[in-house]
């Protein structure tokens, strides 16, 4: 008797079905490939400047590639209108119908010149070097090193960050722009967040982007800095905000709410309990308006969304992988709080894949 699921029992169309699946998969590198490649050549950047749909050949016209490869650019282009990425509409100019490239709302995340640019982001995740862990992920589950990225560099990430200047800037300008997007949207729809606070310490709060949005939006307010000192020295504070160099193990400079946005997802649950310890020390109490604002996945929230499923995930692999942290339920984080001995806490999931959560002592 075959059992169930074996290649005796499936229909061919089953059998070709799941034959698609594996190839959609093992292909799949090619999406983000892509796209840096459109990135790297200015595609986003030249069709918008052209101002309406750009023809193929007006586009490849307008590229720095070889000529006798313009097929090459018809083929990219097929694949990120397949994405979602370009769309193709129809246009009348003087050689009668034709068809051009426009932009979608997830290119236009892409445009260099865009406050909202994403590009930073995408150009570290798909650094070759900082690639290597995804192909060590097997041996690194086998040995004993902490993360796949002792195994593959032989420095944990932010070792690697301190002693690589290369790796430390991209770093921090692909930390700037996720922050720049995230700030954009919390500012303009959750700015309720903010009321009546007084002083704000960002910890692990990078080159400053998301405390300088505050700053700006609330101009009474004192924000504070605390991140590592390679990645605040040198750096210049205004009026209502200064940076601080340090180590959130250590000590947490006071104010009434200590911001960290991902910055827990980093850490495993031990370490997490400690940074937020050291963040109760430094905040009020509740009655005074003390709390701590975690901005961080909650796996369950808005994952009705496959694509945020699927990103959601995608972020616990990477945070395994790199860093020996974890994307965490409710469940998992109303634990950590606890243990932390927080007495409450507030989820608000208005940040798409990610979440606000404010944390009372
Ligand atoms: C994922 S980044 C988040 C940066 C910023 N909160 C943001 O979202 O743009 C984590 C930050 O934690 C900082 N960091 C790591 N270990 C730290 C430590 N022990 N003390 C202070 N900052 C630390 C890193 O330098 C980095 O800027």
């Amino acid at each position: 008797m075959a059992l169930s699921g074996t290649e005796e029992e499936s229909s061919t169309h089953e059998l070709l079905n799941a034959h698609a699946q594996v190839w959609n998969h093992m292909f799949k590198f090619i999406l983000p490939m892509s796209l840096k490649c459109a990135i790297e050549l200015n595609i986003p950047y030249i069709i918008k400047n052209h101002g309406k749909p750009m023809t193929l050949s007006e586009l490849t016209g307008a590229l720095l590639i070889n000529k006798g490869k313009s097929h090459g650019i018809r083929r990219l282009m097929r694949v990120l209108v397949h994405s979602k990425f370009f769309i193709k509409v129809d246009i009348k100019d003087e050689n009668g119908q034709n068809e051009g490239y426009w932009l979608t709302p997830s290119s236009n995340l892409l445009l260099k010149d865009s406050p909202l640019c994403v590009t930073p982001f995408l150009q570290l995740v798909l650094e070759p070097d900082l690639m290597k862990p995804w192909n060590s992920m097997s041996e690194w589950l086998a040995d004993d090193r902490v993360t796949a990225f002792e195994t593959t560099h032989d420095l944990t990430f932010w070792e690697q960050a301190k002693s690589v200047t290369s790796v430390n800037e991209l770093f921090n300008e692909a930390m700037k722009s996720d922050t720049q997007f995230l700030s954009h949207v919390m500012l303009k729809d959750c700015e309720k967040l903010f009321e009546g606070v007084e002083s704000l310490v960002d910890v692990g709060g990078g080159t400053g982007t998301m405390a300088k949005a505050i700053a700006d939006a609330f101009p009474e307010m004192k924000c504070t800095v605390l991140d590592l000192p390679h990645v605040v020295s040198g750096l210049e504070g205004v009026s209502n905000l200064i940076y601080v160099a340090g180590d959130i193990f250590e000590a947490i400079p006071a104010a009434d709410v200590v911001l960290l946005k991902s910055i827990l997802h980093n850490w495993n649950d031990e370490a997490c309990i400690k940074i937020l310890k050291k963040c109760r020390e430094a905040i009020p109490g509740k009655e005074n308006g003390g709390k701590v604002i975690v901005i961080d996945i909650v796996l369950g929230y808005n994952e009705e969304d496959d694509t945020m499923k699927e990103d959601q995930l995608f972020q616990d692999m990477t945070m395994m992988l790199y860093l020996n942290g974890k994307e965490r339920s409710e469940k998992e984080w109303e634990k950590v709080f606890t243990d932390a001995g927080f007495s409450s806490y507030k989820i608000t999931p208005a940040l798409g894949v990610r979440s606000i959560i404010e944390v009372y002592p």
